[in-house]
């Protein structure tokens, strides 16, 4: 079975995704800083602890071992973060990506898998939002991801680099064998930052940002999909890239079906049998109305369905991982 390299599989969807290879018998090396990452979910596969600006390490990698794929999740991914500190974004997600290929160049390791965002698409024009719909990310995390799905297409053209961008919209939920889950720190996220209170028996009111959005509820609306289902969707990227019929491609990853805020609010009461008192607070900067994906492009190619495409059941491994794991 071929070995891929897995940069920041110690994160919450690169040790999903690493899950899931191990499951299907890949061998694994999880590449990561642990800046964010975290040694618990790493279930499996060799770790290398190093970072992706350190060519020396990269290479070391990859003269020992037959690389012969890599899945690329390293980087931040913090919008708030990213339009506070844009330069460590760009060398972070640019720069030290760019290392990466020319390392992979150096050991002519040509397929790619690209942990990018629905950040890339900015405010909607047009919903549901599919890979055709105009890139004009708002903050400097959408763009890094862009930049570099620039890059890669530039490299297919000129130097055969086989890749898929996989383009995520909220990921979600929890292995739902309980393993590993969703581990931030700090944690900025809607659905872990509820279930932790419910767990903390925290009864202060959550803050909601706005509810004067154009939307029935005037809460924003996202796509949450289940971290298992995009981990599926990497191995199926993997495959994909042993006879690709494009070198460069990328793919939408949601449900298609919207929540509000408010919504998920409710949800996460059904799940946990807890009241969640909650304040409307002031609208979080850049933060479009509504964001559902257009999920068509990747079920026609590789076949991808989601199969976690009910809220409760989304949030319900999440609140079982939690409670195990206690990480509040
Ligand atoms: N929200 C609150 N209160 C909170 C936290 C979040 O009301 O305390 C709201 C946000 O304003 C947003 C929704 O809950 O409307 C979801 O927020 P998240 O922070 O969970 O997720 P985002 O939609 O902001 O971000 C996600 C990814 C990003 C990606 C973005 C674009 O985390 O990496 O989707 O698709 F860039």
């Amino acid at each position: 079975m071929s070995k891929v390299l897995v940069t920041g599989g110690a994160g919450y969807i690169g040790s999903h995704v690493a899950k899931a290879l191990l499951q299907q018998g890949y061998d694994i090396i999880i590449y990561d800083n642990m800046e964010n990452g975290c040694e618990s979910a790493i279930v499996g596969g060799t770790l290398v602890k190093a970072d992706l600006a350190d060519e020396t390490s990269l290479s070391e990698v990859f003269s020992k071992a037959k690389v012969n794929a890599v899945i690329h999740f390293a980087g931040y991914s913090l919008v708030a973060e990213s339009m506070a500190a844009p330069q460590e974004y760009y060398y972070n997600n640019v720069v030290n990506g760019l290392n990466l290929l020319k390392v992979m160049r150096r050991y002519n390791v040509k397929k790619f898998v690209f942990s990018s965002s629905a950040a890339v698409y900015g405010e909607p024009l047009k919903l549901p939002i599919t890979e055709k719909h105009p890139t004009s990310p708002t903050n400097t995390y959408g763009e890094t991801k862009l930049i570099f799905e620039k890059v890669l297409e530039r490299y297919a053209g000129s130097y055969g680099l086989a890749s898929v961008s996989l383009r995520y919209f909220n990921a979600a939920g929890a292995d739902p064998e309980g393993q590993i889950g969703e581990n931030h720190n700090p944690e900025t996220h809607l659905i872990p930052l509820l279930l932790q209170r419910v767990l903390k028996g925290d009864r202060s009111e959550f803050s909601i940002f706005g509810d004067g959005y154009n939307t029935p509820d005037g809460t924003c609306i996202r796509d949450y999909v289940h971290v298992t289902d995009l981990a599926r969707a990497h191995a199926l990227a993997l495959e994909a890239l042993e006879t690709p019929k494009k070198k460069f491609s990328v793919y939408n990853l949601g449900c298609g079906t919207g929540y509000s805020v408010l919504q998920v609010l409710k949800a996460v009461e059904r799940v946990t049998g807890s009241n969640i008192p909650y304040k409307i607070c002031a609208p979080r900067t850049g933060d479009p109305a509504v964001l559902v994906a257009g999920w068509e492009k990747i079920k026609c190619d590789l076949g991808w369905v989601p199969e976690f495409n009910d809220l409760d059941k989304i949030i319900a491994t999440a609140w079982c991982w939690l409670k195990k794991s206690r990480r509040v």
